[in-house]
């Protein structure tokens, strides 16, 4: 069970501050509780974690804050900061919304009706600081937020196992994204200071200290949101599904890409179709380079680390072809830098923001150069983020 903290505390936000007000307004009441859920980035092990492989994600201080309050009339009342809109609905007959943004709201609902528990109603108000659709999971920290909240207000008594299970299924079955598992873990099981292994087959993870005086992660958002995003996902997602199950003929054991040595991979090269091959190489070469990352890490060996991402760049970019020409230009003019040691694109892909390792008594002018540089290439502005770990979600009691 997540712990409360008083939200009228000094170091109450600001952007706290102004969603609290916003549910006073809209509900003409207090909150009962305001439940944090912060974003995340990933170190490395991109499109790995439904493969049953490796990932290394981190929690950050961007988050979205969800100001809630129970009601018993089986209403479902939304109320959408940064976006100004408001959603209404009913439990007992939930359905989709065309409005997009209530579905990750509405969807852990119907997760949780599912597996029989039943919520009386409920009001929420949120917004954040996660830009959205820039790789940087604002979706899964809303997923996360709302089902952490409703375990506090509802005392269902939901493990946070339980929560990152039933925010994947609600993005998976009622928005249709086919994501893994690992944005909602990280949103979850974060930690200050820290990055967090997850091998997505087991489930099993492991903290690592993340304290980096020396280097800074700068993140710089290209402002691309692809629109075909969920569905190049599913058919990544759907490429690899066909590499294991044409492989299964010659390795009857394996289950997932995981399975797979690379050495039996190039051995098998002619049964599968090129593609399905380009894509399933770049993810065996990605969890493998995900054990390596952990090494280097005990080691402190940053270099090695920063070397591991721009591999993971090269494979992201040739093999498993999830980039965009933006996000290609910010890498390759961040990798020109002395002061970077890794760039690379985070998240599901065709856009979003770059992850920057840089030294941090460089990082000011990193940011003067990239804005200067992407200004003059693709005449808009650049904005760059320089980011905490941060812990995972927190609910704090009204
Ligand atoms: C998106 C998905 C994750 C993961 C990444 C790529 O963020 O939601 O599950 O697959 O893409 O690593």
């Amino acid at each position: 069970m997540h712990s409360k903290k008083n939200i009228s505390t000094d170091n109450t936000t600001m952007l706290e501050k102004s969603i609290l007000n916003h549910y006073r307004e809209q509900f003409g009441s207090d909150p009962e509780i305001i439940v944090r859920a912060p974003g995340r980035i990933n170190l490395i092990g991109e499109h790995t974690d439904y493969n049953g492989g490796l990932v290394l994600p981190a929690a950050i201080d961007k988050a979205i804050w969800l100001a809630m309050g129970k009601r018993s009339d089986n209403l479902l009342k939304f109320s959408a900061y940064d976006l100004q809109d408001e959603f209404q609905g009913h439990v007992i007959t939930l359905k989709k919304s065309e409005k997009g943004w209530p579905n990750y709201l509405l969807g852990v609902i119907s997760e949780l009706q599912k597996d029989g528990v039943e919520i009386e109603g409920v009001n929420v108000a949120f917004g954040g600081d996660i830009p959205i659709g820039a790789g940087l999971s604002s979706s899964a920290a809303l997923e996360s937020g709302m089902l952490s909240g409703l375990n506090q207000l509802f005392d269902l008594e939901l493990k946070k196992m339980d929560i990152v299970k039933l925010a994947q299924r609600g993005e998976n079955r009622f928005v249709g994204m086919n994501c893994g598992i690992m944005d909602m873990f990280a949103s979850v099981m974060g930690r200050a200071e820290s990055v967090v292994r997850i091998d997505c087959r087991s489930l099993e993870y492991e903290h690592f200290p993340f304290h980096t005086p020396d280097y800074t992660i700068v993140l710089c958002d290209s402002g691309v949101k692809h629109a075909l995003v969920d569905s190049e996902y599913n058919t990544r997602r759907r490429e690899c599904e066909e590499g294991v199950h044409l492989l299964q003929a010659v390795l009857p054991g394996i289950q997932t890409l995981r399975d797979v040595p690379l050495a039996a991979l190039l051995e098998n090269q002619a049964r599968l179709p090129p593609v399905v091959f380009q894509r399933c190489k770049y993810v065996v070469e990605e969890i493998a380079r995900v054990f390596a990352a952990c090494d280097a890490l005990k080691n402190n060996d940053l270099k090695e680390l920063g070397d591991l991402m721009n591999q993971t760049s090269e494979g992201l970019r040739h093999g498993y072809e999830v980039t965009c020409a933006e996000t290609d230009f910010l890498v390759d003019k961040a990798t020109e830098q002395a002061a970077v040691i890794g760039a690379r694109q985070v998240g599901g892909g065709f856009g979003g923001c770059t992850l920057n390792l840089v030294k941090a008594s460089e990082s000011n002018r990193f940011i003067e150069n990239m804005q200067a540089e992407y200004q003059q290439r693709f005449g808009r502005s650049l904005v760059c983020h320089v980011v905490k770990l941060a812990d995972g979600v927190e609910i704090m009691a009204a």
